[in-house]
């Protein structure tokens, strides 16, 4: 793992844009990993900023979303798929249907579930994943408990995803759904690059386990301890538990900065 400490999200989001558009100019119809959530944000915001400056163009490029409410409404505003094109897709040039994401409303969820990892399969694999991770340490919604070698398939949310959550809902934790479907680990770590953004205090217990932590279920981020090549993007709130930190900190700065991340 490249665990790299930055000032704040504007600097995090520069950063992870920086990879994105390396990546689609090298590869046009590169395939995206797309995350929802708070913390990717920044990195949405960069790269439409970026889009609308003529610097790089999604036209070709794919996109899989991690996971998906069940049950929602189509039309709800809270869908991860509503939200992800709020958040990015509509901002920039993507082609119609070329960003995919879990079907919370598929009646037959295994069928629907194996036909997704089929599909990322055929789409040639993700070549970058942007992943957040939850306070109780899942990434997709791979709750603690979670197998590590996992697929695309239904969870139940934990208590705490869900009121980590009701944010997005009115602060109404009833009113976020049970269940989700979300890719597993193991089609997580299918991705060629990763790129977790964590920042805030509420996330320092996560990174620590995530990065310094035994590799464990019940923290299902530490799979990525397995991975090799991911990129930790973190702020000082969110690395403040890290016993190595100092040492990431002079890593990094000693790296020439076109190696990018
Ligand atoms: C979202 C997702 C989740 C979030 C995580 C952190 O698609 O898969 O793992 O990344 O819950 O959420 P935020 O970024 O809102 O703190």
């Amino acid at each position: 793992m490249e665990i790299v400490i930055l000032p704040d999200t504007t600097a995090i989001g520069a950063l992870a844009a920086d990879a994105i558009v390396n990546l689609v100019q090298r590869k046009p119809d590169a395939v995206l990993g797309l995350a929802t959530g708070s913390s990717p944000l920044a990195i949405y915001d960069e790269l439409a900023a970026r889009y609308a400056a003529g610097q790089v163009s999604f036209a070709q490029a794919r996109g899989f979303t991690l996971d998906e409410y069940v049950g929602l409404p189509a039309d709800h505003p809270e869908t991860y798929r509503n939200v992800i094109h709020k958040d990015f897709v509509d901002r920039v040039d993507f082609a119609e249907g070329a960003v995919r994401g879990p079907d919370g409303l598929a009646t037959d969820i295994p069928a629907f579930c194996a036909a997704y990892e089929d599909a990322i399969v055929a789409a040639g694999g993700v070549d970058l994943q942007i992943l957040g991770i939850g306070t109780v340490g899942h990434i997709g919604f791979n709750e603690p408990g979670s197998s590590l070698a996992s697929r695309t398939r239904i969870k139940t949310l934990t208590r705490q995803t869900r009121i980590d959550n009701a944010r997005f809902f009115g602060g109404d934790v009833d009113a976020v759904p049970t269940h989700c479907l979300t890719q597993g680990l193991g089609t997580i770590m299918a991705a060629r690059h990763i790129v977790l953004v964590a920042t805030g205090p509420q996330k320092a217990e996560a990174v620590h386990h995530l990065v310094e932590g035994a590799v464990s279920a019940l923290w299902p981020g530490t799979i990525l301890q397995h991975h090799p090549h991911v990129t930790v993007l973190l702020d000082g709130a969110a690395a403040s538990r890290l016993q190595l930190a100092d040492y990431y900190r002079e890593t990094y700065q000693a790296k020439p900065a076109w190696q990018g991340i």
